[in-house]
């Protein structure tokens, strides 16, 4: 238990930038001069309509995307993403390429599978422990998509840019560093992000689809389980997240005001995961887990010499304020969880930490 404010480098649900949380609290019993709080408005009003609205518009400014792309919000995390994908762009007959870099891809291909989807691994790291991110891949110029995980939360690794498909729409499972660094979009058929790590709290997914990725969805699909259903009705053919969707209207409007869009974002990050990685490069006490040049600038992975003195650093963070370090529980390990909430203040923090602890203990 503690009364005061930790850093959090947790995975997800992760930091959020402190700016959102003071103005959700600020608003909160009374929406917009509305006399009710956010939650208790209705997604009918046109206080809701402002929002999504708002939020589709930043997503598109921020990405940089025109009216060729649909901007929608789900139910069901970045899982149900894996089930639908398929469902609605793999037509009995047609192949999918999947690249595996580690869990979350993993479950992605499993889903399609257990549909009986025909789906081609088209490249994977598992040889060496998903450490990188494989190169050189060469695609099924027939397959009806490319599926990657851009960023690995897991294992720490994330495309350093995304592979040459010619002209096959890939698809990418963006939950871990969605709004992190610009991108051209134009590759791209689907974007999909959980929204817990980068750009809100858990039960909100942006999804991203390309308007000509909409036009051939099979029409027999259940309601809930169809793009076309989000698409036709602004994401409000049922009663929408509306909380989530709110705050990321509220982070989106901090990352375009407050940090100056994605491209200074980007480079907050590539300086903030610069320290951790030359820290953990020059020191004999930490290891870092992937390998240079597939290093993820979100989630940084690192081992100690003996897993009780993991447990150990985890523990003596937290009693200096600094939470959410220990590895996923699949890996073990430590993870610092650097989204683009967290600040450099909260990186040096945890650096100056590390040091003393090493020196301690090396
Ligand atoms: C890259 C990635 N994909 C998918 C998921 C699953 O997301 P959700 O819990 O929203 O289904 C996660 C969750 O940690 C993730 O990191």
């Amino acid at each position: 238990m503690t009364s005061k404010w930790i850093h959090n480098f947790n995975a997800g649900p992760a930091a959020l930038p402190l700016e959102v949380l003071e103005d959700i609290q600020t608003h909160f019993l009374n929406y917009g001069g509305s006399g009710m709080s956010i939650t208790e408005i209705s997604h009918r009003s046109k206080w809701f309509d402002d929002i999504i609205n708002d939020a589709v518009a930043r997503t598109k400014r921020l990405l940089n995307i025109g009216d060729d792309f649909r901007v929608l919000f789900l139910q069901g995390g970045a899982s149900l993403q894996f089930c639908m994908i398929p469902m609605n762009f793999l037509a009995d007959g047609q192949s999918a390429d999947y690249v595996d870099t580690g869990t979350w891809s993993t479950k992605a291909i499993k889903e399609a599978q257990s549909m009986n989807k025909t789906v081609r691994v088209a490249a994977s790291s598992a040889d060496r422990n998903y450490i990188y991110i494989p190169g050189d891949i060469s695609f099924d110029p027939a397959a009806a998509y490319v599926h990657i995980t851009s960023n690995n939360t897991i294992k720490g690794t994330q495309w350093p840019q995304y592979p040459a498909t010619s002209g096959t729409p890939l698809v990418a499972d963006m939950s871990s560093d969605i709004m992190s660094r610009p991108f051209d979009v134009a590759p791209f058929g689907l974007i999909y992000a959980g929204a817990q790590k980068n750009i809100g709290p858990s039960g909100v997914c942006m999804v991203i689809v390309r308007e000509d990725m909409l036009k051939n969805i099979p029409d027999n699909l259940p309601t809930m389980l169809n793009y076309n259903t989000y698409a036709a009705k602004n994401s409000m053919y049922n009663t929408p997240p509306c909380f989530g969707v709110y705050t990321v209207q509220l982070v989106l409007k901090w990352l375009e005001e407050t940090i100056g869009g994605l491209d200074k974002m980007a480079a907050i990050n590539a300086a903030k995961a610069g320290k951790l990685y030359a820290f953990l490069d020059a020191s004999d006490f930490y290891r870092a887990t992937a390998e240079p040049g597939s290093r993820s600038l979100m989630n940084v992975t690192f081992r100690l010499a003996a897993e009780e003195l993991e447990k150990r650093f985890v523990e003596e963070a937290l009693a200096h304020d600094l939470g959410g370090l220990k590895g996923h529980r699949s890996v073990g390990g430590c993870r610092a969880s650097i989204y683009n909430a967290t600040t450099m203040e909260a990186v040096e923090t945890l650096l100056d930490f590390m040091q003393d602890f090493a020196a301690k203990n090396g």
